[in-house]
């Protein structure tokens, strides 16, 4: 059987994919910020190194897959560990544990999210993102809306995916992601408790044309499905698990 390593896996997606690589045999390193394997807050540069340690230690052997689930929704109060933990945690840990993934001819899959195809998001942030640059990247946090930090970044998540696709297929390592839509998690909870989201949260809902939100275990089977041979030539790929909302948002952009 499989080694995997998951982080976000306290809760949600993480969890539910946690779950079914567990329940189909597989073993599972967990990362989150408490309740896991190796705890760690991944706004952090340092600690992100020292999980990338831990988990090369316990998967000395390879690791056949890399879920990255770790995220924040828009409506955080610290706006600035969306880049950091959207987009520079989930970044450095696939880099420091592509080694270990080469050793097994694994697969990634990556959490984007529906919205990063919502609208056009600030140019500028995107380029700090895909530049590497945490520091000028942290700052666009004082400046934009959360939903244009959370956005832009699960946007240029995918767009760092697709450059760096054929990198990594070259050693044998099959990157995707997924694009959840609205998933009824602990984040999107909070958002529709906020007073002032709440309304147009539960109005974005109610358009949802599968005309149900997504549960965790719908973005688990995806990944599950990206994750083995039955996904062997799909690679650099963005799937939608949304209930159509994307669909019916951009008919003809795709
Ligand atoms: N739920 C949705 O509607 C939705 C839609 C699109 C994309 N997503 C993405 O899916 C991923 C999982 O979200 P979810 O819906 O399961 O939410 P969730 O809140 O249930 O789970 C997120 C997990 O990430 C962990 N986490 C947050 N900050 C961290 C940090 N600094 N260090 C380590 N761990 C940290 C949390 O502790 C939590 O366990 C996120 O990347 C999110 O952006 C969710």
């Amino acid at each position: 059987m499989g080694m995997y390593a998951v982080t976000g896996a306290a809760s949600g997606i993480g969890k539910a994919v946690t779950q079914q690589l567990r329940d189909a045999g597989h073993e599972v390193i967990t990362v989150d910020l408490r309740g896991a394997d190796i705890n760690a807050d991944l706004s952090d540069e340092s600690q992100c190194a020292e999980v990338v340690r831990r988990v090369r230690e316990q998967a000395a052997d390879g690791l056949d897959g890399l879920v990255p689930c770790a995220g924040l929704g828009p409506d955080v109060p610290r706006k600035t560990l969306l880049p950091l933990v959207n987009f520079f945690g989930t970044v450095s840990l696939v880099e420091g544990l592509r080694p270990q993934l080469r050793q097994k001819r694994g697969a990634i899959v990556l959490v984007s999210s529906n919205s990063a195809q919502m609208t056009d998001y600030d140019t500028q942030y995107m380029d700090a993102l895909l530049a590497g640059d945490r520091a000028a990247a942290a700052q666009f946090a004082d400046t934009l809306h959360g939903q244009v930090l959370y956005g832009g970044g699960k946007q240029a998540l995918a767009r760092w995916m697709r450059r760096e696709n054929a990198a990594y297929a070259a050693e044998g390592i099959r990157m995707n992601a997924i694009a959840p839509g609205y998933t009824e998690t602990g984040m999107t909870a909070a958002g529709e408790e906020s007073p002032e989201y709440g309304d147009a949260i539960r109005a974005f809902k109610a358009s949802i044309p599968i005309r149900r939100a997504g549960r965790a275990e719908d973005q688990a089977n995806a990944v599950l499905f990206l994750l083995s041979d039955k996904a062997s030539f799909i690679s650099g790929s963005v799937l939608f698990v949304d209930g159509g909302h994307d669909a019916s948002f951009r008919p003809d952009r795709f």
